[in-house]
């Protein structure tokens, strides 16, 4: 089977990450084209067809119909704007005539319908989570072999009221009349429900009804056996030149500095590791473990840098450019601007997107790239990102075939900038509030309700309860998180937010917390159960101990949606016991929060 799309070198004046530079060095001709309504499963949506063995690309919404004419068909995807937003992201209305088959996806069925001359209905609360699919048994190739009763994932607010002329509707939820409209002899479908998240029930069978069936797609892409390609497009791109690598210890940067090393030879390829002082405990030694790597020991400059900060996007501003002086520093020491110099990096699929809600981790790259130098490199084409046409499972799927241990492979993801988005702080101190659904932390996490990204208080309530969790922050608004004590020193209400910065005592305090239940995970084989399972330190105590530590295990598939999971007792008394050794801990709490609403991480 051919492979086709894993080109690899800029080309010059496109480093930046402009809506233009969506369909930059990638197959020119995709059979299936994801329109990006901005929302956080476009990717998803793309990678789930390269699944099924053809290749998809993502393209700006708004890509004229003109520019899409050479695919087979057309998703438009979900997003978290609202049809009726200003400016909320549409699409060239001539792509529904040109004959194409098109699949809209929440949002992209929102628009479609709304296009189409249909109604769409601004929903009073939200529907996230689980929802029962009444779909009708067709003839329709598009619900082939789906007709019935299914469990299907929904992350909406708004709704088709009415849809278009010429349309029928296919599926219906208890609470949504319009759950799968078709328009069979135009090719045009919808669903308001996510066929591409794992909590869909046979939601592959939606895509490949719609890649095959409709849309008449022959298997072109093969997410196996890539490393020979990859190499050889490394060294073509490299040419008699070394490259250099800012190594985080993650999958896509190991893998992809492993995947040059094989390519080059150890001694063209050269690897940093920036010790920031914000990393969990023994993760430099891991680090070092992996072999040909040297450590740039950056700590007292972070976290002097972070002294007194409380402001959670200040904290990460400071982290990005903090990363930059340490790349300045390291790049002008080791001459690394030298014309035989390129500079390689980890970057994935979906990093190389501009989607706002889907960005975050695009966020310490994007400081990266200011760095004059490396922004010099990009410019004049001296980068190597052998990854950037993969998704993150098919990245550890080369990792496996380079032979890297599964102990690197299957890490849970770790963000950027570390323990510091996940050891939160307050300027001042403030009082827990009653009110009826239980106790307001008034602490700030970030979320994603339907807006992009919004810091809202935290609501405690009294049981490991995630069904009802889920019922309160689609009903309050004002809340995007729920938690519920496992065990405290003293009852929540008695407790209060202390002011609380990024000090070394709060640092070691999560560290230890953290590692504590990466042992005990580890041990009783919870760690493979779970996506990840990042451990918070929030400033909620009493005046002898000033924190309590949140547990956040989650099940997810790419970190685009995830789902809070309640452990065994057992497991989590044996957690609680572990954190209540570390000396300033007031108590331990659960996150019960989905995503969306809430983020996985805190900040
Ligand atoms: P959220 O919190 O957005 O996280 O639900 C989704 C995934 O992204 C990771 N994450 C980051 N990774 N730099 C990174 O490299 C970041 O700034 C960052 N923020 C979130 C997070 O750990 C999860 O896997």
């Amino acid at each position: 089977m051919p492979l086709v799309g894993a080109l690899i070198a800029l080309p010059t004046g496109c480093g930046d990450r402009t809506r233009s530079c969506y369909h930059r060095y990638l197959n020119p001709n995709p059979q299936i084209i994801v329109l990006d309504a901005g929302g956080q499963y476009c990717h998803l949506e793309a990678r789930k067809v390269r699944d099924l063995g053809v290749y998809a690309e993502v393209r700006a919404s708004e890509t004229p119909a003109a520019e899409l004419a050479g695919a087979k068909g057309l998703i438009v995807s979900g997003g978290p704007s609202s049809v009726y937003d200003a400016g909320s992201p549409t699409v060239d209305p001539a792509i529904f005539s040109s004959g194409q088959a098109v699949l809209g996806i929440c949002y992209g069925l929102q628009l479609m319908a709304q296009l189409l001359g249909g109604e769409v209905l601004r929903g009073e609360k939200g529907e996230y989570g689980m929802a029962t699919l009444e779909l009708d048994d067709t003839s329709d190739p598009m619900f082939a072999g789906l007709g019935g009763s299914r469990q299907i994932w929904m992350s909406h607010r708004d709704l088709v009221g009415r849809p278009p002329a010429g349309f029928s509707v296919a599926g219906r939820t208890a609470t949504c009349a319009v759950a799968a409209m078709a328009a069979r002899e135009r090719r045009l479908y919808g669903v308001q429900f996510h066929p591409e998240v794992v909590h869909t029930a046979g939601g592959q069978e939606y895509l490949a009804n719609f890649v095959f069936r409709v849309c008449g797609c022959v298997a072109d892409w093969d997410p196996s056996h890539r490393v020979p390609t990859i190499e050889q497009e490394i060294r073509d791109a490299v040419g008699h030149r070394k490259v250099f690598f800012f190594v985080s210890g993650g999958v896509d940067s190991s893998v992809a500095f492993r995947l040059s090393t094989r390519a080059l030879g150890a001694e063209r390829v050269r690897g940093v590791y920036v010790d920031t002082g914000l990393m969990r405990e023994g993760e430099t030694d891991f680090v070092r473990g992996i072999g040909g790597l040297a450590v740039e020991d950056a700590r007292e400059q972070f976290l002097g840098a972070l002294a007194g900060v409380t402001d959670p996007e200040q904290k990460r501003h400071i982290i990005g450019e903090a990363f930059v002086r340490v790349q300045e520093r390291v790049i002008e020491r080791e001459r690394l601007m030298d014309v035989d110099w390129m500079l390689g990096q980890g970057t994935i699929y979906p990093d190389t997107i501009e989607s706002g809600g889907t960005a975050k981790a695009a966020l310490i790259k994007t400081h990266h790239n200011r760095v004059a130098g490396i922004q010099k490199l990009i410019e004049s084409g001296r980068i190597v990102e052998p990854l950037r046409s993969f998704y993150k499972d098919e990245v550890r799927q080369v990792g496996r075939e380079l032979g890297l241990p599964a102990e690197l492979l299957d890490r849970h993801p770790f963000p950027g900038p570390g323990l510091a988005i996940r050891c939160l702080c307050a300027p001042g101190g403030a009082e827990v509030k009653t009110v009826a659904e239980g106790s307001v932390i008034p602490i700030r996490s970030v979320g994603v309700q339907g807006d992009s990204r919004s810091y809202a208080p935290v609501l405690a309530i009294d049981a490991l309860d995630t069904a009802r969790a889920t019922e309160l922050t689609n009903r309050l608004r004002t809340v995007n998180r729920v938690i519920a004590p496992v065990e405290t020193r003293v009852p929540v209400d008695r407790m209060a937010v202390r002011a609380s910065s990024l000090t070394a005592e709060r640092l070691a305090r999560l560290r230890r917390a953290d590692a504590a239940v990466r042992r005990l995970s580890h041990e009783s084989g919870y760690d493979r159960e779970v996506w990840q399972f990042p451990v918070i330190l929030i400033p909620l105590g009493t005046a002898d101990a000033p924190d309590s530590v949140v547990l956040r295990p989650v099940d997810s598939v790419d970190g685009m949606t995830a789902q809070s999971v309640v452990m065994d007792a057992g497991l989590l008394r044996k957690m609680c016991a572990a954190i209540f050794e570390i000396e300033g801990v007031a108590g331990v709490f659960y996150d019960l929060t989905h995503k969306p609403p809430g983020t996985i991480e805190w900040e």
